[in-house]
């Protein structure tokens, strides 16, 4: 072969090579562009699934803490009170009736027995840390219809700090009608007493309920707890409507409540 017909054959093939060898480079471009972009898309997903793991993580590490934060200062509270109502025991172990607060349970026992729906004010009397004021405010009775008689000045502290919506007074509340002079604008719809009764002669028990009746509202209940197996308050003769629940045992020691009415 001449080289002239070399060159021209030779020219011919490289355009044909040259052209298929263009097309293939082109498809085997588009599949790199494609396998390029699905690989983008691809780590783009795992980046997002990354992040969404992370925040559900921390969301779950953020509201566990929250939880066992909340958990550790409910139980603090909880030493603290026990701790300040033994102190008051051993202060004085006939005011305070009893070496540790109300349980929940007896605390939701007694608000049972307050209508929220009825306007007015509910004194309670013998708060100490608050169990049953919680209770009350849990029930519906919002904190400043709340009229508080603690005898212990440091109960009185707390319970102003605890909830300080309502209206703590301090003083006697066998004195009661007298304790809370210009501190009640209108009749009362509960009175709700946690006061160791039986600490007390039958005599000023009965004077007790007789003065909280005075700052009632007809057919208004007097509700009281009781360890005892008797009435706290003395029936006889007293004309009252008593009422004696059944006995709640998730409480140190078992109690039950009682609701006295006066006859409408
Ligand atoms: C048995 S504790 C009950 C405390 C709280 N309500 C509870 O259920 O855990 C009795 C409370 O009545 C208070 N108290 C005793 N005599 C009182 C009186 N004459 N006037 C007002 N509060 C009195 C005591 O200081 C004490 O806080």
């Amino acid at each position: 072969m001449s080289l002239t017909s070399h060159r021209r054959h030779s020219h011919g093939q490289s355009l044909a090579a040259r052209l298929g060898q263009s097309r293939v480079a082109a498809r085997i471009e588009d599949e790199v562009r494609v396998t390029a972009a699905d690989l983008v898309d691809s780590v783009a997903e795992a980046r997002l699934k990354v992040a969404t793991v992370r925040y559900k993580v921390q969301d779950e590490v953020r509201s566990k803490t929250e939880k066992l934060r909340s958990r550790v200062s409910e139980a603090r509270t909880k030493l603290g009170d026990e701790a300040r109502f033994i102190k008051s025991w051993i202060d004085d172990p006939m005011r305070t009736g009893s070496v540790t607060p109300s349980s929940p349970a007896l605390a939701r026992r007694m608000a049972s027995f307050v209508d929220p729906s009825l306007p007015g004010p509910v004194i309670e009397i013998g708060p100490g840390t608050g169990p049953v004021t919680e209770a009350l405010i849990e029930r519906g009775i919002s904190e400043d219809r709340l009229i508080l008689v603690e005898y212990s000045p440091e109960f009185c502290k707390l319970l102003r700090a605890r909830f300080p919506r309502a209206t703590v007074v301090e003083g006697d509340a066998y004195a009661l009608s007298t304790t809370l002079a210009g501190h009640l604008q209108e009749k009362a719809i509960a009175v709700v007493s946690s006061l160791p009764l039986f600490n007390q002669p039958p005599a000023m028990r009965s004077a007790l309920a007789k003065d909280a009746f005075t700052l009632l509202v007809e057919g208004a209940p007097f509700v009281q707890f009781t360890y005892s197996v008797v009435s706290p308050v003395p029936r006889k003769g007293s004309g009252l409507k008593s009422f004696a629940s059944d006995w709640v045992l998730r409480n140190i020691p078992p109690a039950r409540v009682w609701v006295y009415r006066q006859p409408v």
